[in-house]
């Protein structure tokens, strides 16, 4: 199994340890991908503590991150663009135009993840890739039954998906139908990866990622073909694998 794959007792040390995995690999010129959701959000918190005490720049890194809904733009608190610009943008000093993520009130959603995915090619692929993973499997917006080899492309979220990110918006009826997000290939032609999971809800999630064959019907499976993963999990996440 090509995992390297590390537990941790308390959640605060695992959000240390994916800050300092990152920042380890930032350097000039750097790309690195970027994911939002619950998961990370320590993780930022401590990025943004390390720039705080001197320890970090972000001044020469590029980033892309993985995903947005279609209709919300930056100015939405909802939207992952505001939630990147929240939890790490606004506080480092990545130079503007350096980030980039979906443009969510692009009219044209297919045309958006075109462009996307050639900015993408063009720019990346990216050096390290940041995955949370979904109840379902899901890494990015990649849904169970995305093909491994599909690139940036506008897809129509899973109810399961609309439930768990009800809570910013109210309800699961009022989270967005569809969303842009880089495809399984992107994601593979990363160099290095980290995967973070937290919680016993996606216990079940990363058993199947880890130790069943590769499928579509688990996304994160897809992980396995990839030469370089890191895997970081909270005791709960870790409950039902068979190791450690
Ligand atoms: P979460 O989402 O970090 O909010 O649990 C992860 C995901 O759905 O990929």
């Amino acid at each position: 199994m090509p995992f390297s794959l590390e537990v941790f007792d308390d959640p605060r040390e695992l959000d240390r340890a994916a800050a300092r995995w990152l920042a380890a690999r930032v350097r000039p010129g750097a790309v690195l991908g970027l994911a939002t959701g619950n998961t990370p959000m320590g993780m930022y918190r401590e990025l943004v503590a390390m720039h705080r005490r001197g320890e970090l720049s972000l001044a020469g890194v590029r980033t892309f991150n993985l995903d947005e809904y279609v209709g919300l733009g930056a100015d939405d608190p909802r939207s992952y663009a505001a939630y990147m610009l929240e939890h790490l943008f606004r506080w480092v000093d990545i130079a503007p135009g350096q980030w980039h993520i979906p443009d969510g009130l692009n009219p044209d959603p297919e045309e958006e993840a075109s462009r996307y995915d050639r900015l993408y090619w063009e720019l990346g692929p990216c050096d390290v890739q940041v995955l949370g993973i979904g109840r379902n499997g899901h890494i990015g917006f990649n849904e169970p039954g995305t093909p491994f080899d599909q690139g940036t492309h506008v897809v129509e979220l899973a109810w399961e998906t609309r439930l768990a990110n009800a809570e910013a918006f109210g309800s699961p009826e009022a989270v967005p139908e569809r969303a842009i997000t880089l495809g399984i290939r992107n994601i593979l032609a990363a160099r290095e990866i980290l995967l973070l999971a937290k919680g016993a809800s996606k216990a079940e999630a990363v058993r199947r990622a880890l130790e069943e064959e590769p499928s579509p019907d688990l996304p994160a499976s897809a992980l396995q073909l990839h030469p370089r993963v890191t895997v970081y999990l909270d005791r709960e996440a870790a409950r039902a694998i068979s190791r450690p």
